[in-house]
């Protein structure tokens, strides 16, 4: 299969760089406004560089990955290119377009709309999808199966999709936060910085980990820790008392009341 990528900044990169992964991919071609970006990452992933018009006269499944406000202008000149062909599948991930919203700017191909996240590029990552329906099965099969080496691939209907990319999409930086927080209560106790954020992080990906592998219930998890009259249950106090969990969801309902 022939992917393409218009876009090869932080998310394009990341993102080719899972598909050039995928057994799915027997073709990469990458394609950018300043093409020594692309250059360089075709070098890394013995991909071939084109231009816009290039990747959309070619791929069976194109990606594109520009910012939001670029993306009419990129589409409209690449629309005679696809206009042209019989059937491509068109792989979106600006923020804020619906599918609705790229099918008509796309001439209604089927359309794939993705949310991945930050982690994707250290394939830990969770992407969002959702698709016109337009698209079939297998292709939807087939964007999971590109994407599956950035991480966790899952597919929503739209509103879900906004429901979830406040865990998703903005938790990196309120996981971030956290981590930052936990080393500087460390480093107020007197462990060194580099070494308080590493544990910190490592500790967050470690119960990540654990909870994802087990199953077990966030709350069953905590309980274990917590021995009775230990310090544990302390400091789950002192989070009680600075209504931790209500800061947290507030967080989440904001930047969902944020989308609309
Ligand atoms: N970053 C995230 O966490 C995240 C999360 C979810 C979704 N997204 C989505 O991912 C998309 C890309 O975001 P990003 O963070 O990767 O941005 P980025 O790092 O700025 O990358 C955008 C790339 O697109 C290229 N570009 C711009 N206009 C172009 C055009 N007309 N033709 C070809 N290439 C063009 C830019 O080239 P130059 O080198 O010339 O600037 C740049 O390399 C956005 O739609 C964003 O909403 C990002």
């Amino acid at each position: 299969m022939k992917i393409a990528f218009i876009g090869t900044g932080n998310m394009g990169g990341a993102l080719a760089r899972a598909a050039a992964k995928s057994p799915l991919c027997t073709k990469l071609l990458l394609a950018n406004r300043s093409p020594e970006k692309a250059r360089k990452l075709c070098e890394e992933l013995g991909a071939e560089l084109t231009d816009n018009r290039g990747a959309a006269a070619e791929a069976d499944v194109l990606f594109l990955a520009v910012k939001p406000q670029g993306l009419k202008a990129m589409v409209e000149d690449i629309r005679g290119v696809l206009d042209a062909r019989g059937r491509c599948l068109v792989v979106s991930m600006a923020a804020g377009w619906t599918v609705a919203e790229l099918e008509k700017l796309l001439g209604g191909l089927p359309v794939v709309r993705i949310l991945p996240n930050i982690p994707v590029a250290v394939g830990e990552g969770v992407t969002l999808l959702c698709a016109s329906d337009k698209a079939t099965e297998a292709e939807k099969n087939a964007v999971k199966a590109l994407l599956a080496p950035s991480g966790m691939v899952a597919e929503l209907n739209e509103e879900q999709m906004e429901a979830a990319s406040g865990v998703t999409g903005c938790g990196p930086a309120f996981a971030a936060m956290f981590i930052d927080a936990l080393a500087d209560g460390a480093v107020a106790c007197g462990l060194p910085r580099h070494e308080a954020i590493a544990f910190a992080a490592q500790m967050l990906a470690g119960t990540a980990r654990t909870l994802l592998q087990s199953g077990e219930h966030p709350d069953a998890l905590k309980d274990r820790v917590c021995s009775p009259g230990g310090s544990t249950i302390q400091g789950v106090r002192r989070l009680e008392e600075g209504a931790f969990r209500a800061a947290v969801m507030n967080a989440v309902i904001a930047t969902y009341e944020k989308e609309f």
